[in-house]
């Protein structure tokens, strides 16, 4: 491609995405694609063409073959798994950041890279409303700064222990303690960390979902005694199926006491403590030593782009540091070089989109747009509430209902099944998109608002949907 034919592209593109923008909001298309599974792969050609093909002939693929097989996650009846939006202005940022191609192997390799991503951090910090003590730093996705939080517990819990035997040559077992309602990449991490699933508590909750920092407190005294190593505790601020929200202050206070690294995971309900009114939801998170907020659900940076901070970046970077003769520069000592502060060598330019959007909307309309989401949540809450048959199984905290439709008579697995009838008929429907998740043992539907393009009347129109099929068993 020469810069021209590049330009012309681009500028097709451009309207291209604009247009399909402008098509979700109207909600044109069935929010869950209706392709067979295999049916991609089916379409496309078994080999790479020998001869390099029009961009024409890619862009009309995209209408043909690639769209029909997509998801819209920004579709306004998205209110599946939860909110991932890309705002039109973080397209942008991560358009800019791939046309400048920069890679971030230090901070001689690209200072705009590291220095940016520093600043947009500091900002980020702020709205979160976290004191200075806090530095973040960007990873792709939640999993892996949950994975590099366990692995500075694992070295902080064994005087870095991988410096010499590792694990292996520990004599207690380290222990992490997480709450049944953990997000799998919490369990993941653990495992991938080397801590071995026999070495990871799940800690009871209360009714509302919450850990128990009485049973954390007995759990980690009972490892003690038996000659087992407390290690790290993973609090959640905002569980993926139930919004639960685990009392960081009491958690703390344990962590301190028995001195044990406690990581909290706020990958989706963090960007809520843009709202002054939310915080006292993570009242005590001052006290962890490291957080997870993912700007890539709910706030609208496009995916990816996750928030790491920690308290004590020294400890981050002797245990992620490795620092080969090639990647020393005279400037060390001077600047940052994040690829101390996690796994890859190699970083994007992932601060770009987080400034384009934090400039572009200002904080002032970030909020105002979560404010909307909350509301839109409550009013939903409250109609089912008060509708027969119906019941909401979680406090609804921010965005996300947990609920059932129980038709009088019906219990057990016959319950499970019209559950997951009518959520299926709903999705097979094209109008809405729902996730179905056991709570408790038995399945209940999570309807989890935020896309950026749904306001109240696809709301109002969804609890419409969701009577219909529901009262009609799923037909
Ligand atoms: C509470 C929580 N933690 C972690 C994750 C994993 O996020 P990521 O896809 O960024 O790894 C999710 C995503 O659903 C989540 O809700």
């Amino acid at each position: 491609m020469t810069p021209e034919e590049f330009r012309r592209a681009g500028h097709e593109l451009i309207d291209w995405i604009a247009d399909y923008r402008e098509r979700v909001a109207r909600a044109e298309f069935p929010v869950m694609a209706r392709t067979a599974p295999g049916a991609l792969r089916e379409a496309l050609p078994k080999s790479p063409p020998q001869a390099g093909e029009p961009f024409e002939a890619i862009r009309r693929d995209l209408d043909e073959l690639i769209l029909p097989a997509c998801a819209h996650w920004q579709d306004p009846r998205f209110f599946g798994y939860f909110p991932s939006n890309g705002l039109p202005v973080a397209v942008l940022g991560d358009l800019v950041s791939t046309g400048l191609g920069q890679l971030g192997l230090n901070w001689q390799a690209s200072p705009a890279l590291t220095e940016l991503e520093e600043v947009s951090l500091d900002w980020w910090r702020q709205m979160l409303g976290l004191s200075e003590r806090w530095s973040g730093v960007i990873q792709d996705t939640a999993s892996t700064a949950t994975f590099v939080a366990l692995v500075c517990a694992r070295e902080r819990a064994s005087n870095h222990g991988a410096a010499r035997g590792g694990l292996q040559a520990l004599d207690r077992p380290l222990m992490v303690y997480v709450s049944s309602q953990a997000h799998s990449s919490v369990e993941k991490a653990a495992l991938l960390a080397g801590f071995g699933r026999e070495n990871l508590r799940v800690i009871p909750v209360d009714a509302q979902f919450d850990m128990r920092p009485d049973a954390l407190a007995s759990a980690i005294l009972e490892d003690r005694a038996a000659g087992r190593e407390p290690c790290a505790i993973v609090a959640t601020c905002g569980s993926t199926a139930t919004t639960a929200f685990d009392p960081l202050t009491d958690i703390a206070r344990v962590a301190r006491a028995e001195e044990v690294w406690l990581h909290v995971d706020a990958a989706m309900a963090g960007s809520a403590m843009i709202l002054p009114e939310c915080r006292g939801l993570w009242d005590g998170v001052e006290s962890a030593d490291s957080l997870v907020v993912n700007p890539h659900k709910w706030l609208g940076v496009s995916f990816d782009c996750s928030t790491y901070f920690v308290r004590n970046p020294e400890f981050l970077v002797r245990v992620m540091s490795t620092n080969p003769s090639y990647l020393k520069t005279s400037a060390d000592g001077q600047v940052k070089n994040y690829r101390d502060w996690g796994i890859p060598l190699g970083r994007r330019m992932r601060a770009l989109k987080l400034w384009f959007v934090i400039r572009e909307q200002g904080v002032a309309r970030l909020q105002e747009r979560l404010r909307r989401d909350l509301a839109n949540a409550r009013w939903l809450a409250d109609e089912v509430a008060r509708a027969p048959r119906w019941k909401l199984l979680a406090p609804v905290r921010l965005q996300t209902l947990v609920l059932r439709h129980e038709p009088p008579g019906l219990g057990g697995d016959a319950l499970d099944e019209h559950t997951q009838r009518w959520a299926k008929a709903i999705n097979e429907s094209g109008e809405g998109y729902l996730t179905p998740a056991i709570i408790d043992g038995h399945w209940a539907v999570r309807v989890s608002l935020g896309a950026t393009a749904t306001e109240r009347q696809h709301v109002i129109d969804l609890w419409r949907l969701m009577r219909a099929k529901a009262e009609e068993g799923g037909k």
